[in-house]
């Protein structure tokens, strides 16, 4: 996979060098290119950014910098297998990313994240890039940061990790919280390793029993008491059809019950 970088801060990214990451690039999984918006001005000040129309605080990117930055990304990447790539602008007010999101990115050949500082890019960029590419203005949560390159950070890892070859162990994503299949919706609990006893503490003996039916059990129990705890959405969510006789006796305990064709507190009220 092909990713470019277009920002105002390439040292942001740094960290794509590290770990897992930097690892998949030394393994040629990856192809990161990182460039500078400010090689894209002409001005003494190479300024990217100016007061915004209409008024108000803050200040917005520059239309210029970018679509000459663009041209120029979308000419040097451009291969008979990926001859353009799937833009990605990070953005609180864009749609939210997600483990699915993440799959579908890892799909792409070839990726294209254009950060912005300030309030913003002007609209214009994003939508001229639209009659070139997929563009998709994606937040990582609803919080706001002071730029989108460490939103890049976080999307390209989760991607990342995704891609064949990258984890050592094939399996090590079948369990993620939020993965498909068995613990779709489902946050994962916790994990033990050695020592079996530490500060007194012990690991649950279960973890220790060696059967793996009832550890698959055990786990699915307090995937669902973690979920509960911390995302009673999710298990709004659960579709009833996909969970066993003793899901349905764990969520219970946890106060929910199928009524309607899903799961709802024990104590929501009854519609009529
Ligand atoms: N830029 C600023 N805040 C962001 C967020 N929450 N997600 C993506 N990009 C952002």
């Amino acid at each position: 996979m092909r990713i470019d970088v277009v920002t105002i801060f390439p040292e942001y990214l740094a960290p794509l060098d590290v770990s897992l990451v930097g690892k998949a690039c030394a393994k040629g999984l990856i192809d990161v290119h990182l460039h500078q918006l400010r090689d894209w001005t002409y001005d003494v000040h190479k300024t990217v950014d100016d007061t915004p129309y209409g008024g108000g605080p803050g200040m917005v990117m520059k239309p210029e910098p970018w679509g000459l930055a663009l041209d120029a990304v979308l000419e040097r990447g451009a291969s008979a297998a990926a001859p353009v790539p799937r833009m990605i602008v990070p953005t609180p007010s864009g749609r939210p990313f997600t483990q699915d999101l993440a799959v579908e990115l890892a799909d792409e050949p070839w990726l294209l994240f254009a950060p912005a500082r300030y309030e913003g890019i002007d609209r214009r960029v994003l939508d001229e890039a639209a009659t070139r590419m997929r563009v998709d203005e994606v937040s990582i949560g609803d919080y706001v940061l002071a730029g989108g390159e460490v939103a890049v950070l976080v999307m390209v890892e989760a991607v990342a990790r995704l891609l064949p070859g990258v984890l050592g162990n094939a399996e090590s994503h079948r369990d993620d919280s939020f993965a498909p299949g068995a613990m779709a919706n489902l946050l994962e609990g916790p994990v033990y390793t050695k020592p079996a006893q530490w500060r007194g503490r012990e690991v649950p003996p279960i973890t220790v029993s060696g059967n793996h039916g009832a550890i698959a059990r055990w786990r699915r129990d307090e995937a669902l008491r973690r979920t509960a705890a911390h995302r009673p959405d999710l298990i709004a969510r659960i579709d009833p059809a996909a969970v066993d006789k003793k899901d349905r006796a764990t969520l219970a305990e946890l106060g929910w019950i199928e009524r309607d064709g899903r799961f709802q507190p024990t104590d929501a009220p009854v519609a009529d």
